[in-house]
């Protein structure tokens, strides 16, 4: 048998040097290593909907019938036209993607490569990470100011070889935010040379002071990109359908080196149906709130400091965050370790349904015990 190994592919340093993706551990995965009933564990390790998603989106796809057995509309015209009309952005304007961090990697494929760099803040999301790993440029970590970006530094970092800077807005795993005032200050300050890409994958749960018009911005700064996600107050993560949106010649560009039938025919009806479904978004939000307010209180009761967070997670610092992490898996409860972040200390804990949420803090509280 030939020897595949990787020396003898002959592979390059910066793919040799890539690390795969660490996801939240999948739900029967622990059913299974603790021989427990799946409906048993409680997950809150994705940053998932504990809602599930919107019932428009779910007849949807029970209703799909026989259309599966054809290719999905490359152009994925219904998706764009649905994300044209509720967002009032023209449709040239829209990068649709097999979520959205799908985006985030064309946006590193067309404009790093050995000799460039990326420019993003310290904790910030794995995928902008493994993103640049793939493509051989440099990575320019700028230290993170209280757990968030700091934009002075991050302006700071950019040089003649920067080709894109990411930016997560609210940030994953710290939760954290900078005002739409700071990051329009920020795009201004960058040269438009320089693409930016402004991750929102939890925008939706902004509260309303919070707000603000990222795509009002894309019109004025050719060089931004702004990315959205089905995956997480919609309820659609298990579908993979995310979007990009910056101005005709950059969402051209992206849309050119995107493969082909990126988003599958099911989650492309599913999510036309999620947007047009405002109610569940409103209550997906109100229920998120109340439920970081739970897990707030819970951590105050418990003693433990946590970073007050603007998504639909929360950073908690539990001290031995492996130890603890092992005792909530062995009580059912996955959370998401993140020592892979540079935070050994915390543990990233997703908002779960109320029942959900006191599983996990009296797990937590035992853990803590131990
Ligand atoms: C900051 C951030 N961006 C993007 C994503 C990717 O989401 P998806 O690819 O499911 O759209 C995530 C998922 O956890 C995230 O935390």
């Amino acid at each position: 048998m030939r020897d595949s190994s990787e020396t003898a592919l002959r592979l390059p340093a910066h793919i040799r040097a890539t690390k795969p993706y660490q996801p939240g551990k999948p739900i029967d995965a622990l059913a299974r290593e603790i021989g427990v009933r799946p409906e048993a564990i409680v997950k809150l390790a994705s940053n998932e909907n504990p809602l599930g998603m919107s019932a428009a989106a779910r007849a949807v796809l029970t209703d799909a019938g026989t259309e599966l057995a054809r290719y999905p509309d490359n152009d994925c015209h219904a998706l764009l036209a649905a994300l044209s009309r509720r967002f009032d952005v023209p449709a040239e304007c829209l990068v649709p993607g097999n979520g959205s961090e799908c985006v985030l990697g064309l946006a590193a494929t067309a404009f790093l490569e050995p000799g460039r760099n990326a420019v993003y803040a310290q904790y910030s999301f794995q995928a902008f990470v493994n993103a640049v790993q793939r493509t051989g440029a440099a990575h320019k970590v700028v230290p993170a100011h209280n757990y968030g970006c700091d934009l002075e530094a991050m302006l700071a970092a950019i040089d003649e070889n920067t080709a894109l800077v990411y930016l997560a807005n609210p940030g994953n795993p710290t939760g954290s935010f900078v005002s739409g005032a700071s990051l329009e200050r920020f795009l201004t300050a960058v040269p438009s040379h320089i693409p930016v890409l402004l991750d929102e994958a939890y925008s939706e749960y902004l509260p309303v002071d919070d707000c603000y018009d990222s795509l009002a911005w894309v019109r004025g700064f050719p060089n931004l990109i702004v990315t959205r996600t089905f995956s997480k107050a919609y309820g659609l993560a298990g579908l993979r359908v995310g979007y990009g949106v910056a101005q005709p010649p950059l969402a051209a560009l992206l849309n050119r080196i995107r493969p082909a039938f990126v988003v599958t025919a099911l989650a492309e009806r599913a999510a036309v149906a999620a947007l047009n479904d405002e109610a569940f978004l409103v209550r997906s939000c109100a229920e998120n709130h109340k439920g970081l307010a739970q897990l707030y209180a819970g951590f105050d009761s418990l003693g433990l400091h946590y970073l007050r967070s603007r998504a639909n997670f929360v950073l908690v610092q539990v001290g031995d965050a492996a130890m603890v992490n092992a005792s909530l898996l062995r009580q059912g409860v996955i959370v998401r370790p993140v020592g892979v972040y540079g935070l050994p200390d915390w543990l990233r804990i997703s908002v779960g349904t109320g029942a959900e949420n006191l599983r996990c803090l009296a797990a937590l509280q035992q853990a803590m015990q131990a």
